[in-house]
């Protein structure tokens, strides 16, 4: 296949898996790849490497913060109004936060990067129709959703929501929006950030049965891929000892993998066919790294969340399928 007259968007395309994403799908022969990054200065530096290292000027600049709902709002305005339909999102972009932070619209920030900004930029693409017909979605995924993860302390990161909706004295609806808030439960990072990709893989899975027939979205995890910036927040012990221990050791305990192969893991996923559409992609069980495969943890099916924590983003964010009368 020749991908000379497709478009890729690539969000976070400055940094990490991102970065290396778009240095893949310009070697792949993506004739267009737009690098969406908070800043345009950050899009601009990412877009000369790219092309120093690629030999390829087939990269255009993206100004948006993805935490925040207005920044995605008039990104998608832009592309809007830019000629040519986008082929391929890779809704990569994410944050390590070590402490609970909200955004302006009172969002957690894990959340608000991981989800809320994609979710609006997606709506708002597929309301003006700038998706192609065959287009693939593509959002960064973890391990960590399956709710545990083979290192000390990451054996039960699964939100009780039942517990939630009695903290808040409430139901599901108000569970769901105290947990977007960060208001419930206390900041655990390790949780927090499992949450957020396991809401990732209920957005994938609600979105799916919406899309119009053709198109494609899927949660794809890159594994664990120590070589990018995402532990840039925490302490500097961790950083210059933990994390050049895992490169070297990771491999031999399938904890830790080079980074390219998680870049690959979306290129991958950009080729799946329809029948993929909903579905989220991990490592197998209990590793972080190797071939993917689909994930089965019950938790990742169960409806009333998937419902629910889609109806708490399109309440909070004010976005929501296009005709659904959301929007
Ligand atoms: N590395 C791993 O082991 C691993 C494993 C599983 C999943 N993932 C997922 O892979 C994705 C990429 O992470 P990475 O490891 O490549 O980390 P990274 O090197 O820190 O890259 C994260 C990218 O996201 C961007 N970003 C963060 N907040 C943003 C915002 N508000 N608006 C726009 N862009 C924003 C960052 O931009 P700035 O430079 O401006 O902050 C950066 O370009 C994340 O979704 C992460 O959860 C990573």
């Amino acid at each position: 296949m020749t991908y000379a007259h497709q478009t890729a968007l690539v969000t976070g395309a400055n940094s990490g898996l991102g970065f290396e994403t778009s240095a893949q799908l310009a070697d792949a022969g993506y004739g267009r790849i737009i690098l969406a990054c908070r800043t345009e200065d950050k899009a601009a530096t990412a877009r000369e490497k790219l092309i120093e290292r690629t030999g390829q000027d087939v990269f255009e600049i993206l100004a948006v913060d993805v935490s925040e709902i207005e920044s995605s709002i008039r990104a998608a305005q832009d592309l809007i109004e830019q000629p040519g339909n986008i082929d391929l999102l890779v809704l990569n972009a994410g944050v390590g936060a070590q402490s609970l932070r909200r955004t302006s619209d009172g969002i957690e920030l894990i959340l608000a990067t991981t989800l809320f900004g994609h979710h609006v930029l997606t709506m708002k693409l597929l309301e003006a129709g700038k998706l192609t017909p065959d287009a693939h979605i593509v959002i960064a995924g973890s391990e960590a959703a399956r709710g545990s993860v083979p290192m000390p302390g990451m054996s039960n990161m699964l939100y009780d929501y039942g517990a939630i909706q009695t903290a808040v004295g409430g139901g599901l609806e108000a569970a769901m929006d105290a947990v977007a808030r960060g208001e419930e439960p206390a900041f655990n990072f390790n949780n927090v950030y499992s949450n957020a990709k396991i809401w990732v893989a209920w957005w994938v899975a609600v979105l799916a049965r919406e899309l119009p027939e053709g198109m494609v979205v899927v949660a794809m995890s890159p594994g664990s891929s120590p070589g990018t910036s995402f532990a840039r927040e925490l302490p500097a012990i961790m950083r210059w000892l933990l994390i050049p221990i895992m490169k070297v050791v990771g491999p031999w305990f399938k904890i830790a993998g080079p980074l390219p192969a998680g870049a690959k893991r979306y290129l991958d996923a950009s080729n799946f066919g329809p029948e993929t559409s909903g579905q989220f992609w991990a490592s197998p069980p209990r590793v972080l790294v190797g071939p993917i495969e689909v994930q089965t943890e019950a938790h990742l099916f169960d409806l009333n969340l998937q419902t629910a924590a889609w109806d708490s983003l399109v309440r909070l964010t004010g976005v929501g399928l296009p005709g659904s009368g959301d929007e």
